[in-house]
C-alpha cells in the first residue's frame, strides 16, 4: 500500500478516476491528502465527498514560490507520501520538490509528449493538424512536461474535431492511463535505465 498525495488546480476528473480505481481495488494505495492552489477547485469537493483530507494553499498568499512549495513539502513529509500525483495541477513544480522526490512525482498530460507540452495541448494539436494525439503519464523533472515517460495512449484526431471534442475523447483515456500508471508504481513494476522507464 502506497501513500499518495494529489496536487490539483481545477475540476478534478482525473482525481475522481484515482478515487474510483482505489475503491475498486485497482490501486494498492491510499490518497492521504489532496492539495490545491485554487480554493475554488471542484476537485476539492470530490475529495471531501470521498472523505479525503484537503488542503488549500493559495499561491498568492505566499511571498514567493519557494515558501509556497515549502508548505507542500511539509504536507508530503507529514503524511509520509510515497507518490505525488499531479492531476490537472497548473503550475510548474520548483526544483526543491522535484529533487526531494526523484521518480516519485507523476503527471498526466493531454498529448503524446514530447509533442505539445505546456498549456492547451489539445488546441495545439488541432492547430498543428496532427492526425493522432493522445495522453502521456510521465515522471516529473524540472522541465515543462519533460520527464521520463511511463505510459502513453494514442487517440485519433478526426477531421471534424475541435479542441473541445478532442479534449473529451482524450480525457476518457486519461482516466484509464493515470490509475494504471499509479498501480505500476505501487507494484514497482518498472525500471529506470538511462532516464528511460521500462515496464517489467
Ligand atoms: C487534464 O486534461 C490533464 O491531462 C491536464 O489537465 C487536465 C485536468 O483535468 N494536465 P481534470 O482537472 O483532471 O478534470
Amino acid at each position: 500500500m502506497i501513500n499518495i498525495a494529489v496536487l490539483v488546480s481545477g475540476r478534478g476528473t482525473n482525481l475522481q478516476a484515482i478515487i474510483n480505481a482505489i475503491k475498486k481495488g485497482r490501486i494498492e494505495g491510499e490518497i492521504k491528502i489532496v492539495i490545491s492552489d485554487n480554493p475554488n477547485a471542484y476537485a476539492l469537493k470530490r475529495a471531501k465527498k470521498a472523505n479525503i483530507e484537503v488542503q488549500v494553499l493559495p499561491y498568492k498568499k505566499y511571498p514567493n514560490k519557494e515558501e509556497y512549495e515549502k508548505s507542500i513539502l511539509e504536507y508530503l513529509e507529514n503524511f509520509k507520501i510515497d507518490l505525488l500525483v499531479l492531476a490537472g495541477y497548473m503550475r510548474l513544480l520548483g526544483p526543491k520538490v522535484v529533487k526531494k522526490y526523484p521518480y516519485r512525482i507523476i503527471n498526466i498530460h493531454p498529448s503524446l509528449l514530447p509533442a505539445f507540452p505546456g498549456l492547451e495541448a489539445q488546441r495545439q494539436a488541432i492547430e498543428y493538424g496532427v492526425k493522432i494525439s493522445g495522453c502521456t503519464v510521465h515522471f516529473v523533472d524540472e522541465g515543462l512536461d519533460s520527464g521520463p515517460i511511463i505510459l502513453q495512449k494514442a487517440v485519433k484526431v478526426r477531421p471534424s474535431d475541435d479542441e473541445e471534442s478532442l479534449s473529451k475523447r482524450i480525457l476518457k483515456y486519461e482516466h484509464k492511463l493515470l490509475p494504471q500508471a499509479i498501480q505500476l508504481f505501487a507494484e514497482c513494476k518498472f525500471e529506470i535505465i538511462n532516464n528511460k522507464v521500462f515496464i517489467k
